[in-house]
């Protein structure tokens, strides 16, 4: 069997191939040479699979989809209060270029916007002879699993007629946001804006944002889940600009644009989407990547707002065994979070009235995050404080605390036996 999932990109890009409305980016004379008909899109799962369809193969400057990146690459060198301290995190309601500060802290409103994202250029690291944009690129590479480069002439060209982001720099220069040379920092900003992409660098790129910091392929943790859930949440918040609302409420998926016509987005835990299609609406955002964003939304219910539905039932089956049945054996299924744990401690609260020995099967829990871990061994603690023996089997060793879980029984699933005859 072929997956039909490449099918359903191919028929959703053909669906809107004839929408020729919008029009190329013409601030930046380079961007305006642009093939106006070109169209791609890519989709990545959390654990590293590319799905990709139309002009896959062909780069384009990332322009303003560098700024997730930057920031969150500024928050993981200095931490997240130093970057507060320099860029706030509300939506501006405004142009993305627009001169103009927060009227109450006098700082950019956020980092998505030009003078959020100067700002948080200069909070790059950098060292003698690799400049701030430098080490973005390798940042990127790294996401994307391949050295990507500059676009020398769409740097040049920017360079030329970037009087607005001047004018920006200036701006933030005189308010101290900027302790450096406005025209440096700009420059390195431009330069940034112009790094080489396809969909497909998007796609890995976003895929690690979707799995919470972690690159599938290599195992590597990037980000910490701290850094990467801030960067979401202003996308969310920010990411399109005046028109987030419009597209929160429409698509729900935390995305940025750029104005070569890329859009990316994200949605936690479940996949990275890219798209490439040059032409733009008022907002600087590309028509057709909307409108594929729509279509991938309401068809595949990737709404973040719809929410994951929880498991029906996290004791997937309760049975005893041993000497006179004295042993209760809970074999739990799924994903335990917040819902499941909960749902877990009101059936042991309900059932496990007789002191007993109790067995919590993990083997065929799928996730567990750090609060049903908690809530978990919780659990365990006052089953045990109600006079109960516990052990809790972890054979796939899904715990994060693992097997030297705090004063716990935690078994693999072939110790059980020998640990119910230490309960006999
Ligand atoms: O600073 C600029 O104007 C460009 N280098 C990037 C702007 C951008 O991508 C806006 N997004 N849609």
């Amino acid at each position: 069997m072929k997956t039909p999932v490449p099918d359903y990109l191919q028929h959703v890009l053909a669906a809107c191939d004839q929408n020729h409305k919008g029009a190329l980016a013409d601030y930046i004379p380079e961007l305006a040479q642009a093939d106006p008909n070109k169209l791609a899109l890519a989709l990545s799962t959390v654990d590293g699979t590319i799905y990709s369809t139309g002009d896959d193969e062909v780069e384009f400057t990332i322009q303003s989809m560098s700024k997730p990146f930057a920031y969150a690459l500024a928050i993981r060198h200095h931490g997240l209060d130093v970057v507060l301290k320099k860029v706030g995190v509300e939506p501006s309601g405004e142009a993305f270029n627009q001169i103009a500060l927060d009227k109450n802290t006098n700082l950019p409103k956020n980092p998505m916007i030009n003078s959020g994202a100067i700002t948080t250029h200069a909070l790059l690291p950098h060292q003698d002879g690799i400049s701030r944009a430098e080490k973005l690129r390798q940042f990127l590479s790294e996401l994307a699993g391949r050295e990507l480069s500059f676009d020398d002439a769409v740097y040049a060209s920017e360079v030329k007629t970037a009087f607005r982001n001047m004018s920006i720099g200036y701006m933030l220069r005189t308010v101290g946001a900027l302790d450096e040379e406005p025209e440096q920092i700009v420059h390195g900003y431009i330069q940034q804006c112009a790094i080489k992409v396809t969909v497909k660098d998007l796609a890995k790129m976003t895929s690690v944002l979707a799995n919470g910091g972690v690159q599938a392929e290599t195992g590597k943790r990037i980000l910490s889940r701290a850094v990467v859930r801030q960067v979401l949440s202003v996308m969310m918040t920010c990411g399109m600009y005046d028109a987030a609302g419009d597209w929160l409420s429409t698509v729900g998926i935390p995305a940025k644009s750029g104005v070569a016509g890329g859009i990316m987005g994200v949605l936690p835990g479940q996949v990275g989407i890219a798209v490439f299609s040059p032409k733009l609406d008022e907002h600087g955002n590309s028509v057709r990547g909307v409108e594929i964003f729509e279509r991938l939304s309401k068809d595949m219910g990737l709404h973040l707002m719809e929410g994951t539905p929880s498991a029906q039932t996290i004791v997937q089956r309760r049975y005893t065994c041993g000497v006179d049945n004295q042993v209760v054996v809970y074999e739990l299924r799924g994903v335990l979070q917040f819902t499941e744990s909960e749902m877990l401690l009101r059936i042991l609260q309900n059932e496990a009235v007789e002191p007993t020995q109790i067995v919590l099967d993990l083997t065929n829990i799928s996730l567990i995050h750090d609060v049903g871990e908690r809530m978990l061994f919780e659990g365990v603690d006052r089953l045990i404080a109600d006079g109960h023996d516990v052990v809790v089997i972890d054979s796939e060793q899904i715990l994060q605390q693992g097997r030297s879980h705090a004063g716990h029984d935690v078994v693999r699933h072939e110790e059980l036996e020998q640990y119910l005859q230490h309960f006999a």
